[in-house]
């Protein structure tokens, strides 16, 4: 266990404030840790398992993973450029890269720079893009934001190292595919939204929607009769509630840090589901 391994980028939805309550309900003597929907990934860095499989549907966000594990050092140094130059101009004009057409040639460290860059200094600091998947998040202001972190940026890429983790990007579905027995799944889909105007979906550009809810149900009863134990986070209303309703459910009391509107932010309750298989 390396103690500096921890989130590098701020994701909505981010699980460190729940870990005491989450990481009991986890079973460390599983062959493999699965975490199908990663984010900020604040449990796996706590548990830091030999063996895991991870995932996100976000490219930009498993680019940046990727390029911690592989090129570490131009990383660092791409962002100490970053941060040299950084203003509220040279802001807008690194948050306007996605819109141009050349995009998608820039490399990969180029781009995971670009990605930790305008997550350390936009407002609220939280990756947000819009419909046609373009980041707009807007500048925050901050005095002296932590643009590069190297220790942490060194320590993460021998943990993404080793051998017995497994990066995907794509549905959490393929992750899920092929699973044996002994595997442990942490689920931390998109939540279901608890009322239509207080909805966050921006993570990517196609959303989560309420099918998608009942479509991760499936799958929940899919783990369970390979007997695969589980643990979901999720928003807590009846939709959720129902549709979990022959599961065990727990509440949690979870702060709201990431919400553009001041008035909402404020302690609600959260849910984790749980499955695990009877013994023998
Ligand atoms: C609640 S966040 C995860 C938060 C994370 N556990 C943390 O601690 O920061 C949900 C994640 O699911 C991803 N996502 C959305 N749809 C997905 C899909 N169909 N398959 C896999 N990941 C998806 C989003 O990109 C987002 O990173």
């Amino acid at each position: 266990m390396d103690a500096l391994v921890g989130p590098i980028v701020k994701w909505a939805g981010g699980k460190r404030q729940l870990l005491p309550e989450i990481l009991p309900l986890i079973d460390r003597d599983c062959t493999t840790y699965v975490e199908p929907f990663l984010g900020g990934g604040a449990v796996l860095f706590q548990l830091q398992p030999e063996k895991a499989i991870i995932n996100d549907y976000n490219g930009e966000l498993m680019n940046v993973y990727r390029v911690v594990r592989d090129c570490p050092e131009a990383l660092i140094q791409r962002l100490e450029e970053h941060r040299a130059a950084s203003c509220a101009d040279y802001f807008y004009q690194i948050r306007a890269m996605d819109r141009e057409a050349d995009y998608a040639r820039m490399s990969p460290v180029e781009r995971a720079a670009r990605v930790i860059y305008l997550n350390k200094t936009c407002y609220n600091g939280l990756y947000r893009v819009n419909g046609a998947g373009q980041f707009n998040a807007p500048y925050g202001r901050y005095k002296s934001p932590r643009i590069v972190n190297a220790p942490v940026i060194r320590a993460m890429s021998r943990y993404l190292g080793k051998k017995g983790i497994k990066m995907m990007q794509g549905d959490y579905r393929e992750a899920l595919k092929g699973l044996r027995r002994g595997a442990f799944v942490y689920l931390d889909p998109p939540y279901m939204p608890l009322s239509s105007s207080a909805s966050f979906t921006g993570y990517t550009d196609s959303g989560f929607d309420y099918d998608q809810q009942v479509a991760l149900k499936r799958e929940c009863d899919k783990l369970r009769a390979r007997n695969i134990p589980f643990l979901q986070s999720n928003s807590d209303c009846p939709a959720i509630r129902d549709l979990y309703q022959d599961y065990e459910i727990r509440t949690v009391r979870a702060k709201r840090t990431i919400n553009s509107d001041k008035a909402k932010r404020g302690e609600i309750n959260e849910v984790l589901i749980r499955y695990v298989p009877d013994k023998g």
